[in-house]
């Protein structure tokens, strides 16, 4: 069996910026959509004809990619070599999904969605910013399943100003009366340069942040979730591959601004804003901003944290005698594996930093 390889595409659109988000969006430059997606199609067919490996995994993520044309985005996602069985994935934001855009991305062999729902209580989603209510995760989620798609994911945050415990206990049970094979639930966190580091009042606490990640897995896994990273919990065997993939060191390649790629040891991201991006691959230049190099003792360290924070854990060894006990309620040991117990899953940098 070949190595598993995976395509990450980035689209760098939001109808409005998030004011706790990051991430390389932008909501003033609708204009350049098309000029966007012309660039990302000649960066991909560059490097098909350069011999890009077959995908067995797509990733487009964002940003929004439901903003932009799904016709033209369906065509980009056809157009990268993928093996039989591809896990294919686009993100989504459940208000600017139509049954056309299910149609286009079925058409490309899309077989997974990931919503960003983020909360299903109406008043927390009005106070995350959010342009989406609980009908329109509803109504999202039936139009992926009559479109065909049967696997999907839904992005939670949890920690918002305002989310009671009970307001987080309705969305994950609503979130599990809607079925899906796979939940993101991600603590809120306070990205430097947002609106929301500027506001220490909507800040959030750690106990809070405890109480609904212990929560939101005893709910979870009730309901036939398997924990399967830290923020990650699956029906068996819906696992999703992209990710897996990253948490396994494989390689990958990012097409589009602010995408990253790693090949080997080798990692390099694309330059940040779609307006210069556009004009590299215009002019025929190369879109790489920067690269690193990992020695084999920083890859296999890397390795070691990723592996523990997922159910596959660290070989034993990979901790002293002296630690294991040290950091005995937050870890299981077995004969020659170590993973996390749910407390360690809410400590797990304490336990990384021992990783030797
Ligand atoms: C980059 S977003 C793209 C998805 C989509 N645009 C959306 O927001 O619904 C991917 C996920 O990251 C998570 N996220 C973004 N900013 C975050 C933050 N500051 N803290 C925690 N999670 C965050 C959200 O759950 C979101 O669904
Ligand atoms: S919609 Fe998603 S990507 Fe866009 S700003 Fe909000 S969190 Fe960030």
């Amino acid at each position: 069996m070949t190595a598993p390889f995976g395509v990450y595409l980035h689209i760098p659109f939001c109808s409005r910026r998030c004011d706790y988000c990051a991430f390389a969006t932008w909501s003033d430059r609708h204009h350049l959509h098309d000029e966007y997606l012309d660039a990302l199609s000649a960066e991909i067919a560059r490097e098909v004809e350069r011999g890009l490996p077959v995908a067995s995994s797509v990733f487009v993520g964002g940003g929004t990619p439901s903003l932009v044309d799904p016709v033209r985005l369906a065509n980009i996602v056809s157009s990268i070599p993928v093996t039989a069985g591809a896990e294919i994935t686009i993100e989504c934001n459940p208000e600017s999904v139509t049954d056309t855009h299910i149609a286009s991305y079925v058409g490309a062999g899309v077989d997974r969605l990931s919503f960003g729902v983020q909360s299903l209580s109406a008043e927390v989603l009005v106070s995350l910013g959010r342009d989406h209510n609980p009908d329109t995760v509803t109504e999202a989620v039936a139009l992926a399943r009559a479109g065909g798609i049967e696997r999907l994911n839904l992005d939670l945050i949890y920690g918002g100003a305002g989310e009671s415990i009970a307001d987080w206990q309705h969305t994950i049970e609503q979130v599990i009366a809607l079925d899906p094979d796979h939940v993101s639930a991600y603590a809120l966190t306070v990205e430097a340069g947002t609106p929301l580091a500027d506001d220490p009042s909507r800040h959030p606490e750690d106990d809070d942040q405890a109480d609904k990640y212990l929560l939101a897995d005893s709910l979870l896994t009730s309901a036939g979730f398997i924990n399967y990273e830290i923020s990650n919990w699956s029906k068996p065997e819906q696992e999703c591959a992209h990710n897996l993939l990253y948490w396994r060191q494989g390689n990958y390649r990012g097409f589009g601004c602010a995408a990253h790629s790693h090949q080997d040891g080798r990692r390099w991201w694309n330059v940040r804003t779609p307006d210069r991006y556009i004009d590299l691959i215009t002019s025929n230049g190369t879109v790489e901003a920067s690269a690193e190099e990992l020695d084999s003792s920083r890859q296999r360290i890397e390795g070691l944290q990723l592996s523990l924070r997922t159910r596959e854990g660290v070989p034993r060894s990979s901790l002293s005698d002296a630690d294991i006990n040290l950091l005995d309620p937050l870890i299981v040991v077995t004969e020659d594996i170590i993973t996390l117990t749910t407390e360690g899953r809410l400590l797990a940098n304490e336990v990384a930093v021992r990783l030797r």
